[in-house]
């Protein structure tokens, strides 16, 4: 008995270490729209992912305060909250939605299915496309297509709300970002964003460890960069196109419990070892110093789970503001 036990332990901390090994040796770096678009086509082709995270590649909501949850139920539940925060549950069906970063269509046919929306899901990932259209019932209004999110490639004012969950860590200038977000909306329309963020480092800036953790962060699942919530918000004002101010949450109690419950799936469903082999227990295992850092930078606060909901101005309110902006100038240079 105490061999089998002296050999499980053993077992176990040689995977850790390869796993380990593995993690420091084979970064995934953001180098590009390529890169990205290259991990995210092999998250997707190898099934792995979408067996443990389901059809939603971002984190759980688990009520507030969080509560015990199904990890796929709390994703789910993720979408719904979402929708209730940023008012789009009174918004009429046939309203037009843009899902920007839309993985392979969770929120999308939540969209579709539940509010009657007609959802346009993007992606830089061409494998997202194919496996997000192999999923979608040929009734839902959902079109998927790959785009940019730094050039996108619909005129202005073109959709009723822009969406987007956790596909703004990829992008390397945050400002275009902001900028397209609002450009495609209509005047009126609603922007809605969840991200994940850094905690805003212009005062403080970040200590040792702390440069350390974001980096890993960073360097494995191909991000250039985190936006602090108070940087996005003030980006997003800055294009001149958000009516009023950018209203701003912090969602980080609420889906922290994901991180933990990730790993958890793996030990829960053992049936995907046997589904993915002795490879997909490596790759699964390389992940878990992510998702393990991940809890400890959220967790500590340097890290921030931001909420965005923005009005598009209309242009007529646009030209009033900056009107009012140059003669506020004026008359501070005059005096
Ligand atoms: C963490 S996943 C989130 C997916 C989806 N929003 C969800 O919640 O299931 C990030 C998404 O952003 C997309 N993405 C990253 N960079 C992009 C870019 N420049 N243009 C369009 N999509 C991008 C990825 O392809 C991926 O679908």
């Amino acid at each position: 008995m105490m061999n089998i036990i002296l050999l499980t332990l053993a077992a176990s901390l040689a995977l850790l270490l390869l796993g380990l090994i593995l993690y420091l040796l084979f970064p995934r770096k953001y180098q590009s729209g390529d890169s990205v678009a290259r991990s995210y086509d092999d998250w997707t082709n190898d099934g792995i992912l979408e067996f443990y995270w389901g059809e939603h590649i971002h984190l759980g909501h688990y009520g507030t305060p969080p509560r015990k949850k199904d990890f796929l139920k709390a994703k789910e539940d993720f979408v719904h909250e979402m929708v209730r925060w940023g008012g789009l549950d009174r918004l009429p069906p046939g309203t037009t939605v843009l899902d920007v970063g839309c993985g392979i269509g969770g929120s999308s046919r939540i969209l579709a299915r539940d509010y009657g929306f007609h959802v346009t899901g993007i992606t830089i990932s061409p494998q997202q496309v194919r496996r997000a259209q192999e999923l979608t019932p040929p009734d839902l209004s959902v079109q998927f297509q790959i785009d940019d999110a730094l050039a996108l490639s619909f005129p202005d004012a073109s959709f009723d709300v822009v969406w987007s969950i956790e596909a703004g860590p990829h992008m390397p200038d945050k400002a275009q970002f902001a900028r397209e977000l609002l450009r495609v909306l209509k005047p009126g329309g609603i922007l809605v964003v969840a991200d994940w963020n850094q905690r805003d480092d212009r005062c403080t800036p970040l200590n040792f460890w702390e440069k350390l953790v974001m980096q890993q962060l960073l360097d494995q699942w191909s991000h250039p960069a985190f936006a602090s919530i108070e940087g996005f918000a003030e980006l997003l004002e800055a294009t001149g196109w958000v009516e009023g101010t950018v209203i701003t949450a912090d969602w980080t109690a609420e889906t922290l419990p994901s991180w933990l419950d990730s790993i958890w799936q793996g030990i829960v469903r053992p049936e995907g070892i046997i589904r993915f082999g002795l490879i997909g227990l490596i790759k699964s295992l390389r992940e878990v110093p992510t998702f393990l850092l991940m809890r400890l930078a959220f967790g500590a606060g340097l890290c921030r789970f931001g909420m965005f909901r923005a009005v598009r101005a209309n242009d007529s309110a646009q030209s009033i503001q900056s009107m009012s902006n140059q003669i506020a100038q004026m008359s501070s240079s005059i005096h």
